[in-house]
């Protein structure tokens, strides 16, 4: 018997395949089924691909069961309290930290692509005043394919680099003017000398009429959010970043497509939905009805910021955000939000319920999210755009790590196909 394999038995005619058992440097081993068609003439069948490892990664790994989640080795909790996120940019796109110098040339880099192309601004005129932010920052990212199309060649190391920093540098300047559209108010352009996350309030808040000084806990808060969402493995829209860019698709309009695959409420719209339930909610006194909705399978209400795929025992970016989320609220207005006390009452209720605890729900890292977002002043619709600047970091890393491997491939999935067999079509008049 060989250890490094497993024998998949077709039980009808007894033909047999030993499939490979490839092995990581952490997390369960995978078996190899790249031979099983050929052999026995199966797919495998696998939707929402639960049990199926995409691709091979060395950017991100997490573990559901003990609750890790580790960026290129480094737990997210060191990361979160010691480092600022483009030093955590840096690692994901380039395997290390930074020294000094690395650091300062980086963040150098980014600052002189964060401006974007006046006739870029001119897109958003195209958007009514009310339309989504998410939908305007799928157009506008996507449009950029159009300004470094002919520029980009993927297949050039370099060039992948520039698009990189490129993406990274101006997602925030697309993310503010998406706000300030929607508000009608003049789009505030970059400022080098702050922060990736002080610039970023810069643009959102700032008014040519006065002046703006950006909130040092703000800053901090923000770039902890970033770095908690900077990536999170093969998720729907990394995935979907991935598939996209097999194909050789331009680099911009893949990321585009994340942006649409992350809008979802099940992906990176829960930290939207969240605030909604909790403002239908209302009052504590309404929980029990809300949860008995959450239960009922006949019922489609999800109690938002709850579950997760991969995470069944605890979600690590949620306990630290849950810190932040008090750190914030101490300092603000906000301090006695009803919100926040309707939010901890119902994780608490939550938790104690049989059905949570055995569906393993656990609240996820949107949970808390939204809460500080909201008392830093950033409204709702905004929160998916949070999100999209943060794991576009993950979404080029990934991207890059994609294209650079030798055996990149197109990906192209099989199905089980259930639709009517062969038959033959009649003209109109003789259809019965
Ligand atoms: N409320 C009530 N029941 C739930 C919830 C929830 N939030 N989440 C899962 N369940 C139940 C579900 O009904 C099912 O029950 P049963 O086995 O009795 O039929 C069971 O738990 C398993 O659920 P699933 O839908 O098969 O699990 P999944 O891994 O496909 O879905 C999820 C994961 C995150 C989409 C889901 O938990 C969910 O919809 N949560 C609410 C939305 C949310 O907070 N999403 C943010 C995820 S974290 C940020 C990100 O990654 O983007």
């Amino acid at each position: 018997m060989n250890n490094d394999t497993i024998t998949a038995t077709d039980n009808a005619t007894g033909n047999q395949i030993d499939l490979p058992i490839r092995r990581g440097s952490l997390g369960p081993a995978v078996a190899d089924i790249g031979h099983l068609y050929q052999a026995l003439g199966y797919f495998t069948y696998d939707p929402g691909f639960v049990s199926t490892a995409s691709c091979r990664s060395g950017i991100t790994f997490i573990d559901g069961e003990q609750g890790v989640l580790l960026y290129r080795g480094y737990p997210i909790e060191q990361l979160a309290e010691k480092s600022n996120f483009l030093e955590v940019a840096y690692l994901l796109l380039y395997g290390e930290l930074p020294d000094r110098q690395q650091f300062d040339a980086f963040t150098t880099t980014l600052r002189h692509h964060s401006m974007i192309n006046k006739s870029l601004e001119r897109f958003y005129d195209g958007f009514y005043h009310d339309a989504h932010p998410m939908a305007v920052m799928t157009g506008v990212v996507g449009s950029l394919s159009a300004f470094y199309h002919d520029s980009t060649d993927i297949h050039n190391p370099q060039h992948r680099e520039l698009a990189a920093q490129r993406m990274i540098a101006k997602m925030p300047t697309i993310a503010a003017a998406s706000y300030k559209h929607s508000i009608g108010e003049s789009f505030v352009p970059p400022q080098n000398s702050l922060s990736y996350s002080g610039n970023f309030l810069n643009m959102m808040f700032s008014v040519p009429s006065e002046p703006y000084t950006v909130d040092p806990l703000a800053e901090k808060a923000l770039d902890m959010l970033f770095i908690l969402h900077a990536d999170h493995e093969q998720n729907a829209s990394t995935s979907t970043v991935r598939l996209a860019g097999s194909s050789g698709a331009n680099p911009f309009a893949c990321i585009a497509s994340g942006i649409a695959a992350l809008w979802g409420p099940a992906h990176g719209g829960a930290n939207e939905a969240v605030l909604r339930m909790l403002e239908e909610i209302g009052d504590a006194g309404n929980i029990p009805k809300y949860l008995a909705k959450a239960k009922d399978k006949n019922d489609p209400f999800r109690l938002m910021g709850f579950g997760h795929r991969v995470y069944k025992n605890h979600d690590p970016r949620a306990r630290i955000v849950r810190r932040m989320c008090h750190e914030v609220l101490a300092t603000r207005a906000q301090q006695n939000d009803p919100l926040f006390e309707l939010a901890l009452r119902l994780e608490e209720i939550a938790l104690s319920d049989d059905y949570f605890i055995d569906h393993k729900l656990y609240p996820n890292v949107d949970f808390y999210s939204g809460i500080i977002y909201k008392a830093l002043g950033i409204p709702s619709q905004m929160f998916t755009v949070m999100f999209a600047i943060a794991r576009t970091v993950g979404w080029v890393a990934q991207w890059m790590e994609m294209i650079a491997e030798p055996q990149q491939r197109i990906g192209r999935p099989r199905q089980l196909y259930d639709g009517p067999s062969r038959r033959d079509y009649h003209e109109m008049d003789e259809r019965g």
